[in-house]
């Protein structure tokens, strides 16, 4: 099969598409999956050169999140919901590949109305955003909302949820054309420049003096972001886009009553497990409803072209989930 194989740790601009690499063998409670599409995340960027948290022994096919068919020759394990052929989405190692053996637990029905590209990009990013807002900062109605790269893939999911939870959300992002994104796509009710110096201003002028009562960071600006908080006001810390861990001083901390939340959506399987179906159930009822909506970046890729993808990535050029298209090419008309 045709497959995105890393051969040893390294950029992936400097890794080509592979043909003839064996098709995965599902293992005891996996299944098989024909992918069509698949998501694109920061952290494939990371793991090629060895830089993440989930190190898989070499030889690795990267990608996680996907979208496809079971196939015609998967296993389907005792407990197994699932026919043959069925439309699916979900996660596992592997999945820039035309087939990925995946466990069933991390496997779902795509939803009927939903196309492969849409459903690529839902398995991880959606459940961080709606957990995040739902499950750690306890989000309330006419709350104010701050969200960091809010154009970006877990940005603009958290954009949306924040709205349908009731919220007011400020958008910040870097540039015009993303703050216009966050605003189209995204639904947020401001916009903020955070490229320009003393953006927490207009932050602090559109809540009337008061600051937002929630930060959603995946970028790492946690500090910055703190200078236009609420009295007991909630920083959840998503993640380090912009590549390196701050250190919060403590006396910020402190005065403003603040609370710093972690969120680590990977982590809920092994410490959490009961949570996830009832993120899912919450989260899939929100899209059926029309309420929230994924937002696919306009440039699909095709295997071939995953490079490029990764590399749109990480120059920040991307907006939404960028998807890498498996089983077709073609350009998506937005
Ligand atoms: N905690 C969890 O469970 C969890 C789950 C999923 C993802 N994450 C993390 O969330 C972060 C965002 O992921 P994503 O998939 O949404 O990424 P993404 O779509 O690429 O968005 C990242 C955005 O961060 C901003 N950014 C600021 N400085 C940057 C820099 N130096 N380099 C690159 N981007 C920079 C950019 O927006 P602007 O141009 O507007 O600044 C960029 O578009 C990652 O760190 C990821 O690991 C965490």
């Amino acid at each position: 099969m045709r497959a995105f194989l890393v051969p040893e740790l390294s950029h992936h601009s400097k890794i080509a598409v592979s043909s003839g690499v064996p098709e995965p063998k599902p293992a005891e409670g996996q299944v098989l999956v024909d992918v069509h599409s698949a998501g694109l995340n920061f952290f494939d960027i990371l793991q090629t050169q060895g830089k993440y948290q989930l190190k898989p022994p070499l030889p690795f096919v990267l990608g996680t999140e996907f979208a496809g068919r079971i196939s015609q020759d998967s296993p389907l394990p005792k407990g197994c919901q699932f026919k043959h052929g069925d439309r699916v989405f979900g996660a596992g190692q592997g999945t820039f590949a035309e087939k990925v053996a995946v466990d069933l637990a991390r496997v779902l029905p795509l939803p009927d109305a939903m196309t492969y590209d849409q459903g690529a990009g839902l398995f991880i990013t959606w459940p961080t955003s709606y957990e995040a807002l739902v499950g750690r900062a306890e989000l309330k109605p006419g709350e104010w909302v701050l969200v960091t790269a809010a154009a970006g893939g877990v940005g603009i999911a958290a954009v949306q949820l924040a709205k349908a939870l009731g919220a007011n959300v400020i958008a910040a992002a870097g540039s015009e054309a993303k703050l216009d994104i966050a605003k189209r796509f995204g639904g947020a009710d401001h916009v903020v420049d955070y490229s320009k110096v003393g953006w927490q201003k207009q932050v602090l002028k559109l809540t009337n003096g008061k600051g937002v009562d929630v930060i959603y960071d995946p970028v790492g600006l946690i500090n910055d972001c703190l200078k236009c908080i609420a009295w007991k006001g909630r920083a959840l810390v998503i993640g380090f886009a912009a590549g390196s861990i701050e250190k919060v001083p403590m006396n910020l901390v402190l005065l403003k009553n603040v609370s710093l939340v972690g969120l680590h959506w990977g982590a809920y399987s092994i410490h959490e497990r009961q949570r996830v179906p009832i993120v899912w159930k919450e989260l899939l009822d929100l899209f059926s409803s029309g309420r929230v909506k994924p937002v696919i970046f306009q440039e699909i890729f095709s295997l071939e072209k995953i490079k490029d993808g990764l590399s749109a990535l990480e120059r920040r050029e991307t907006w939404g989930k960028a998807i890498v298209r498996v089983k077709e090419v073609r350009v998506a008309k937005m």
